[in-house]
């Protein structure tokens, strides 16, 4: 029986060694980490993640081929493939401090894979890292070497979360890169044999190490860069009168551009799209291109304009002052469909909000109070450092109430934002919330995901982005 073990029971290492353990009977895979906390919960019947899904395919193969451990040393002695799927954050200090790639953790876990193993191995880049990573871990690995041969892959992940399931059931594609040697594609081999017991082999493209390095953050750049398009464009239709909704469903039926990701937002948020853009940044620096990386900064500081552009026009339309206003904050993740909140857009929103003395009451329905007040306190950077890998002991914020209940934060309310677009939002009853709220109401949209004309119709004043401004924002220009 093949042993897999995948270092890293996060937001990636859990749901795609799930899967593989589903679609592999005659596979054992272990899925470890340091996080006590994390392993017991992956044992227990409440999961350490929230994605749709996850739950009945942990529970169909756990105990079976697919288990959860602290004996990181154990495990990954025993694998024949090690998956490294560990967090690589932007990094908080030192050289290259708010862009390069924070490595600490993979390093960690590659001398540890160096210290205890015994036979040879095939380990697989699956956390997203600088291009010509692998070089570093397999200087790493050989300097230590005591007769084991080790093989790099780089097997990048594109999953989305909320979608994750999906995602890795019928995955676009599967990125294999290694070195072009016969040891090289053996091992590239190994996994696609991996791989091809669920996804056609159409699929499993196979690429030097180098460019699947590099795909990996080339693709999310395109993608964030394609939202901060869309963005972009909904500031100039809100000075012009257009509707970004009619601009995108007209740009997106040219089929060389295509419909997918071209929804306006309040930003793009989630543990990638800027770590990533930032670390390719830095990249390009090194690598002295300078106009490059100056190009990709670029999708970052229209995503920041477009945070900064939501939290002025709320306190512009309401008289220039939200303080000591109650304010609804209706969802915190950075997407619907999960709990995590990594560099969500209400973040940045809700300390904009903080800055201008608000009282935020703040419902998501899969975010806890204590991740919520966390978040709040803590630093640019500091998010993707796991807590229990840096204990804090956060000072929760006083002006924030987190209520469990959509109607319970706009009761009393000046304001409301829709910070995430969780279905249920769309179904409310707004002539409810408008009732319970001081007179104007205000709803700002982040995510449009409700109809400002219907809002309008109960009596609110409606802010959508790059819709077509009501009189009372007109006369209310917010300063971006
Ligand atoms: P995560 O923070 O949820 O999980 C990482 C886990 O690694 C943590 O539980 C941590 O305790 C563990 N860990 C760190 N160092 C360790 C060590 N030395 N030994 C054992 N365990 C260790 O992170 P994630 O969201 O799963 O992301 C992992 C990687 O995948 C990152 O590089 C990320 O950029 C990439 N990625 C993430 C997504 C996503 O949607 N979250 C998608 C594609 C790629
Ligand atoms: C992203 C990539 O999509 C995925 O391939 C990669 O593996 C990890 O990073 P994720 O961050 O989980 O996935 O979610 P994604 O669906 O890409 O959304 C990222 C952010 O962009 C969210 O805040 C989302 O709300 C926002 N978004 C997305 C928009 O604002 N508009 C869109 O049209 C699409």
């Amino acid at each position: 029986m093949v042993k897999i073990c995948c270092i890293g029971a996060g937001y990636v290492g859990g749901p795609t060694m799930a899967v593989i353990a589903h679609k592999c009977p005659d596979i054992k895979v272990v899925v470890v980490d340091i996080s006590v906390s994390r392993i017991t919960a992956w044992n227990s019947d409440q999961l350490p993640i929230y994605e749709p899904g996850l739950d009945d395919l942990v529970k169909s193969c756990r105990g079976k081929n697919l288990f959860f451990s602290t004996d990181v040393e154990k495990h990954v002695s025993e694998a024949d493939i090690i998956f490294v799927s560990v967090n690589t954050p932007t990094k908080t200090r030192g050289l290259g401090a708010g862009k390069a790639a924070d490595l600490a953790y993979w390093e960690s876990a590659a001398r540890m894979i160096a210290d205890v193993s015994k036979s040879d191995k095939i380990v697989i880049e699956k956390s997203t890292v600088p291009v010509k990573t692998a070089e570093a871990i397999e200087k790493i690995l050989t300097h230590n070497n005591k007769g084991v041969n080790y093989q790099i892959l780089s097997n990048p992940e594109f999953l989305a979360e909320g979608t994750a399931i999906n995602d890795l059931f019928a995955p676009d594609r599967v990125l294999i890169g290694g070195r072009e040697t016969p040891e090289g594609q053996r091992a590239i081999k190994a996994l696609k044999d991996v791989y091809a017991h669920w996804v056609p082999e159409e699929r499993i493209l196979c690429t030097n190490l180098w460019s699947a390095e590099l795909s990996k953050l080339a693709a999310n750049a395109f993608l964030a860069q394609r939202i901060s398009s869309v963005n972009a464009m909904s500031a100039l239709c809100e000075a012009t009168g257009a509707d970004i909704t009619q601009v995108s469903h007209a740009v997106g039926k040219d089929t060389r551009i295509g419909h997918k990701f071209l929804n306006a937002s309040v930003g793009f948020g989630g543990s990638c799209f800027q770590k990533d853009i930032l670390n390719l940044v830095y990249i390009c620096e090194c690598n002295g291109l300078p106009e490059v990386a100056n190009y990709w900064k670029q999708v970052i500081k229209v995503n920041d304009y477009q945070k900064n552009r939501f939290v002025n026009r709320i306190v512009s339309s309401m008289f220039n002052t939200v303080s000591g206003k109650k304010i609804a904050i209706l969802g915190f993740a950075f997407k619907k469909d999960t709990g995590d909140t990594r560099e969500t857009p209400a973040i940045d929103v809700c300390k904009g909000l903080l800055g201008d003395k608000a009282n935020l009451s703040i419902y998501d329905p899969q975010v806890t109070e204590e991740q919520i007040q966390r978040d709040l306190s803590m630093n640019k950077f500091d998010w993707d450092h796991p807590v229990h890998l840096q204990p804090m002991s956060p000072s929760s914020v006083k002006q924030v109430s987190v209520v469990w209940d959509a109607y319970e934060a706009a009761k009393g309310a000046h304001g409301l934002c829709i910070m995430t677009e969780w279905d249920e939002f769309k179904n409310l009853d707004y002539k409810k919330i408008y009732d319970s709220m001081p007179k104007p109401a205000f709803v700002f949209d982040g995510r449009n995901v409700m109809d400002p004309k219907k809002l309008r119709e109960i009596g609110f004043i409606a802010y959508s982005i790059g819709k077509p401004l009501d009189s009372w924002l007109k006369d209310m220009p917010a300063v971006a």
